[in-house]
């Protein structure tokens, strides 16, 4: 069953996923060679548990840490670490937290210093393909119209999808019905109504989709050591259309900017 959301239950989604993004935005900065993810991963849990909110990930089946940071070829449950970041690192940061027993969830991969323009062309691929699909979650359209957009924009710029994971619903819980993969067709296709829910998060790897977990059991990264782009927003279906709760407006068009600007 897929849970429909009252539009109260869905202003406290948003005000969870506006936490979120305050806590990107207070660590996009300091994204620079030197600094490590321990260090955001400290910053981050101390904004969260300051705003009355808890971190969504801490305990969560025993995962250690506030933020997953994936670095390079990794592609999503990085543990922060005390490695510096290097010029030419890309990293994804995927941050979560409950608060007034709802969950928000956002994940952004971010340059560190200068990258390659391949890098910088997987990181622009991989955001549009989140808008595209985004596009299509409105009513009347099946959960396929969105999953099948992003693979179709990842594929034919020649990357591949990470089957291994998938988005996902949000509410009272961080993982509600239904998985949202990033392909199509799908084996439950359920059409979109007004009041779901979802986490959509393309994974893209550069040159194939296997997977390998590291021996922490968590880190996740792309099999050929190339680099892997992460990008979560999660949006209600409206009878309007689509609706982003995880950012705000004036953050939408900072982050694209650079990236077009590079490719
Ligand atoms: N955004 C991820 C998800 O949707 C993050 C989960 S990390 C975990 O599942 F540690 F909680 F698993
Ligand atoms: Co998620």
């Amino acid at each position: 069953m897929i849970s429909i959301k009252t539009s109260r239950e869905i202003e406290l989604i948003r005000t969870s996923c506006q936490l979120v993004a305050d806590a990107h935005r207070a660590v996009r900065d300091l994204i620079v060679p030197g600094v490590t993810t321990a260090e955001l991963d400290r910053l981050v849990e101390r904004l969260i548990r300051s705003r009355g909110a808890e971190p969504a990930w801490k305990g969560y089946h025993g995962y250690p840490a506030t933020i997953c940071a994936s670095v390079n070829a990794q592609i999503v449950h990085g543990i922060p670490n005390d490695h510096p970041l290097q010029n030419g690192d890309m990293i994804g940061l995927d941050i979560g937290c409950r608060l007034g027993g709802y969950y928000g969830d956002q994940g952004y991969t971010y340059p560190v210093g200068d990258l390659s323009p391949e890098t910088w062309r997987l990181m622009r691929v991989t955001l549009e393909s989140l808008y595209k699909g985004i596009e299509q979650a409105r009513p009347g359209n099946r959960l396929s119209d969105v999953t099948g957009t992003i693979q179709a924009w990842v594929e034919s710029h020649g990357y591949y999808i990470v089957r291994n994971f998938v988005g996902h619903g949000i509410g009272r819980k961080l993982h509600e019905e239904p998985q949202v993969p990033n392909y199509a067709p799908l084996e439950k296709n359920p059409r979109l109504k007004p009041g779901m829910v979802i986490c959509i998060e393309p994974m893209v790897n550069m040159g194939t989709e296997e997977v390998v977990v590291a021996s922490d059991n968590w880190t996740a990264a792309a099999a050929d050591g190339l680099p892997s782009a992460h990008y979560e927003h999660v949006v209600a279906i409206t009878s309007s259309g689509p609706e982003i709760l995880s950012v705000r407006l004036e953050d939408e068009t900072a982050s694209l900017e650079p990236i077009r600007q590079k490719v």
